[in-house]
């Protein structure tokens, strides 16, 4: 339960809401009891007046008195009537309150834990998956929902329907009191007890169709590997497993949700029946009137629903707990990547690059990428960075913008350790395209103009950045040009054009550094040196680092480093290099055979 302090900031900023929708339970209460209390008034005046009646048998007033007692009950009725109203009206502006405040925490609550995702450092990502990530965000802050809006809700209505009821009971008459209410706190417990199954039981239904939708999800994202593997029936027949199961697990708890509703009825009718059994034998000892039991079978039926409320209350309100338990696990994690300076009042960033004998062990897998690895880079200069797959080189492009914080030794730009510059203003002057493209389902031109961090662009800079990228001629044949719509409903680029998309977008922004991780590994070596001929008159002044491992991508090169199980081991010119007869001429030569 404790987990759940953690919304009282919440409901301390909608204090005003909350507190009028007291006091409005308040008075849809008032107007719920009244009723009880006309109708024993009436019963009571039409218990005297048939006495009265009756002595008037013979008498010509008989009629008259007939007509003016039914006139008397007709005002009863609708004073039942105008009460019944004004209760529901008390009750919606209720709901208006609570379950509104309930949605606004919601709200706040789902753009909290979004923001904070959005802080955690990618080690986080690695560490949960993203069903989980989502499942926190979703499921279990509509659980909490349910704690906040209904729960508190329904708690607050029986607290004062039960302070107002029974205080109402005692005065007409204890002792009849306290045997109508004798089988409530047995309805309370057991509908906690058959709540608490129906959660665990629909909770496995929840998790079956979390699987069942991934399981769907993946069978349509790899729609081009099954069909080109066959495997579409063996799918088919999976499928029909799992469905199978969640129906099994659906029938499960339909089955406890039939025992619900009668084992409710049962014991509201057992109150009732106690209601008039006693109610009957007081009345004829003369203790209370017949109107008092026709009261009390009213009140038993304003208790029953409220305390079966209570066990309800209960078992979703330790859900929420345990929802809110996850939540606040994530919460509580803080980045480990955090901005070195608040405010953005250092100078641009000119775009040196210096690494001081960097080390880096991935912290999840314990993975040692980078063992000791020193250069410098100039601000404005141009270098290579090739290697043999995972031998380090993305590595060293993470260190850059700062997505990894080195294990030992220091990155530096402009000659300042990069923990100690504002994170925003860094990575803005990083134009980063990543080795996996990734990009969002919306149009090119939206994707393109991602780099430029503004929300109006200019149309003629996308051009640009596409024509320096040589993707402009890609997009010129597509029917709707850079309207075009990319992602799951848009169409398939080939491998090559999304990269050069991504390229695009990394150079609008005009950044002081540039870093190509193996950027364009999807297109042919003719293909290559065009682009990389368009890229130089972009990477003029620019820091540019290429990282690849196509020698064909780095000759060209003033200088190469070369990479090797997370150390640097030769750098030089594209000659330099091959005079040396190292790791750099082996890959030359290995890679002149194979082309
Ligand atoms: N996020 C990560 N978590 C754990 N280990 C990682 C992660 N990324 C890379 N590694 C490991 O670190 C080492 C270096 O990987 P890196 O991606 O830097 O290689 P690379 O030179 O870029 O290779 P490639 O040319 O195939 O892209 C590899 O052994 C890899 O398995
Ligand atoms: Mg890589």
């Amino acid at each position: 339960m404790k987990a759940l302090k953690y919304l009282n900031k919440y409901l301390w900023k909608y204090r005003l809401r909350l507190g009028l929708g007291v006091v409005f339970i308040i008075i849809s209460n008032v107007f719920a009891i009244i009723p009880a209390q006309i109708i024993r008034v009436a019963f009571d005046v039409v218990k005297e007046s048939l006495q009265q009646y009756q002595m008037l048998e013979g008498s010509t007033f008989q009629d008259e008195y007939y007509t003016v007692l039914g006139k008397v009950l007709l005002i009863f009725g609708g004073g039942v009537l105008l009460m019944a109203l004004l209760k529901g009206v008390f009750l919606f502006l209720t709901r208006q309150t609570i379950i509104i405040m309930s949605r606004l925490v919601e709200y706040d609550l789902k753009n909290e834990i979004f923001s904070h995702y959005q802080n955690l450092s990618l080690s986080f990502y690695k560490r949960n998956n993203t069903g989980d990530l989502m499942n926190r965000i979703s499921e279990d802050v509509s659980k909490v929902r349910m704690y906040l809006g209904p729960a508190i809700m329904y708690s607050l209505n029986v607290t004062f329907l039960f302070i107002m009821v029974i205080t109402t009971m005692i005065t007409v008459n204890p002792k009849l009191t306290l045997y109508v209410l004798a089988p409530l706190p047995v309805l309370s417990v057991s509908i906690y007890y058959v709540s608490a199954i129906i959660n665990t039981r629909s909770e496995r239904v929840q998790r079956q169709l979390s699987n069942l939708s991934t399981f769907v999800q993946e069978a349509f994202s790899g729609i081009r590997v099954l069909k080109s593997y066959g495997r579409v029936s063996d799918y088919t027949q999976n499928f029909k497993k799992e469905t199978d199961f969640y129906k099994n697990k659906n029938l499960e708890l339909v089955r406890v949700n039939a025992l619900f509703q009668p084992l409710m009825i049962l014991l509201i009718g057992l109150s009732t029946i106690i209601t008039i059994y006693i109610g009957g034998e007081l009345a004829m000892a003369g203790e209370i009137t017949t109107g008092n039991i026709a009261e009390f079978v009213i009140y038993v039926n304003m208790l029953t629903w409220p305390v079966a409320a209570l066990g309800w209350v209960t078992a979703i309100t330790q859900r929420a707990a345990a929802s809110q338990h996850r939540i606040n696990e994530f919460l509580q994690i803080t980045p480990d990547i955090r901005n070195g300076v608040i405010g953005s009042d250092q100078k641009e960033i000119k775009g040196d690059i210096r690494f001081e004998d960097v080390r880096f062990v991935y912290p999840d897998s314990g993975i040692r990428a980078l063992k000791g690895v020193s250069f410098e880079i100039k601000a404005g200069e141009s270098v290579a960075l090739i290697g043999k797959t995972g031998s380090g080189k993305s590595t060293v492009a993470d260190l850059v913008g700062r997505l990894f914080d080195a294990s030992e030794g220091r990155v530096l730009v402009d000659g300042k350790d990069v923990r100690k510059h504002n994170l925003y203003s860094l990575r803005r002057a990083i134009g980063y395209v990543p080795q996996d493209v990734f990009l969002f389902s919306d149009s090119i031109a939206e994707n393109i103009a991602f780099g430029l961090n503004e929300v109006a662009f200019d149309d003629a800079r996308v051009l640009q950045a596409a024509k320096d990228a040589n993707v402009y001629h890609n997009i010129a044949e597509f029917p709707e040009k850079f309207d075009t719509e990319l992602g799951e409903r848009g169409i398939t680029l080939s491998g090559g054009q999304k990269q050069r998309i991504s390229i695009a977008r990394a150079i609008i922004k005009e950044p002081r550094i540039l870093i190509f991780d193996d950027s364009l590994s999807a297109v042919d070596t003719q293909t290559e040196d065009l682009i990389l001929k368009k890229l130089k008159s972009v990477m003029k002044n620019k820091t540019t680092l290429i990282i690849s491992h196509r020698v064909s991508t780095v000759k060209k090169c003033d200088r190469i480093l070369v990479m090797d199980e997370g150390q640097i081991v030769e750098q030089g010119s594209h000659e330099e290099l091959l005079r040396k007869h190292g790791v750099y001429s082996q890959l030359y030569n290995q890679q002149l055979v194979s082309a």
